[in-house]
């Protein structure tokens, strides 16, 4: 659960139904900003060829409309500018204004050099038509050149560019994302700003409770993405379960009427991490919100940590000869 501070934030935060919006609750970040506790994703893996990049656009702005204040992006889902044109369309029809979101986008491993991170963030904040993002974040701690071969930048060194776009206003807050706990631990040495946040997948089948555990005890929130794991679109015959069917997942979506899909993001948000569900479908959008009118016992966490095989979806082995290749340990 979000620590007791956490809570007290919780409950002035809490959600409230504006015109059928349902408004996430935010946090307190370690240096002072509050991040909404649930995010719209738009990354497209999971995308079907019939689906345009513009359907990012309808999205966010379905997304806003829904009462999400937070939309996760990032420079190599080539779709800031579709982002950017959805949030556009939401402040000039006056559902929300700049103060009221929260904008997360991510540099790639090809600008990795202390001196590309600003230019790398400007091109992004260009692309998404916005003054500053509020959340910047190290996409992985694996550096790669532009043709996409391994690099060896340290990732100390692109962090020392973060905290000068911080400095310079172009972020509120600076983080990572698919970085391990002795990854962490070395840039907290060598730092003088503590990252915010970590990214990193979560979802049954990949619980991740060390490195959770981990990023709580130094206070930095979790985030956690493709929350649905296997659950939807990656269910193929050979995919480890729980799938949408399970009966161990229907039995706790019908106890509280709600989807399996709910009941999973509801887990991660009840173990503390910010769910971050991609949807292009309007009704998605609106289910994967609507999932702070209930909460799971410690019983039914622990029934879905059962399903953990440390198996991830997101798994960039061309990248394992790396020094800094993160997923060595978990
Ligand atoms: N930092 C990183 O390295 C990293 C890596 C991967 C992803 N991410 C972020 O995390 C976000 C989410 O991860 P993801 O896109 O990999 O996977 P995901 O959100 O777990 O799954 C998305 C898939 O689930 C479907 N879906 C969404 N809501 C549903 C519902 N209520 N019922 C049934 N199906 C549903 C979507 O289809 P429809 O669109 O048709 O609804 C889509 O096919 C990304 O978009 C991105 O922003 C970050």
């Amino acid at each position: 659960m979000f620590g007791s501070e956490m809570l007290t934030l919780f409950a002035a935060f809490a959600l409230f139904h504006v015109t059928n919006a349902v408004i996430a609750p935010t946090v307190e970040l370690n240096d002072g900003n509050k991040i909404p506790l649930l995010a719209l994703g738009t990354g497209r893996g999971t995308a079907k060829e019939s689906e345009s990049v513009d359907q990012v656009r309808q999205a966010v702005y379905w997304a806003i409309e829904a009462g999400y204040r937070h939309i996760d992006t990032a420079a190599i889902y080539f779709d800031e500018e579709q982002v950017g044109k959805g949030i556009a369309q939401a402040i000039a029809d006056k559902l929300v204004t700049r103060n009221e979101l929260f904008v997360t986008t991510k540099l790639w491993n090809d600008r990795h050099r202390q001196e590309q991170v600003v230019p790398a963030l400007k091109e992004s904040l260009q692309k998404l038509g916005l003054d500053y993002v509020d959340l910047y974040l190290i996409h992985f701690p694996v550096a790669t050149k532009s043709d996409g071969s391994l690099d060896n930048v340290d990732y100390i060194e692109t962090w020392k560019g973060m905290e000068k776009a911080k400095g310079l206003g172009l972020t509120r807050s600076i983080g990572v994302s698919n970085f391990n706990a002795s990854q962490i631990e070395r840039l907290i040495a060598h730092s003088t700003i503590c990252p915010a946040v970590n990214e990193i997948e979560v979802n049954p089948t990949l619980t991740q409770v060390a490195l959770i555990n981990y990023l709580q005890l130094k206070n930095i929130i979790p985030m956690g993405y493709s929350p649905f794991g296997f659950l939807v679109s990656r269910s193929k015959e050979n995919a480890p379960p729980p799938r949408a069917d399970d009966p161990a997942l229907v039995k706790i979506a019908q106890k509280y009427g709600k989807t399996t899909s709910q009941v999973v993001l509801r887990y991660l948000f009840d173990r503390s991490i910010i769910p971050i569900p991609k949807s292009t479908n309007k009704d998605r959008i609106k289910q994967n919100i609507d999932i702070f009118d209930f909460s799971l016992t410690n019983e039914e966490v622990a029934t879905i940590n059962r399903f953990n095989k440390n198996i991830r979806v997101i798994n960039p082995v061309d990248w394992k000869n790396s020094p800094y290749y993160p997923f060595v340990e978990y």
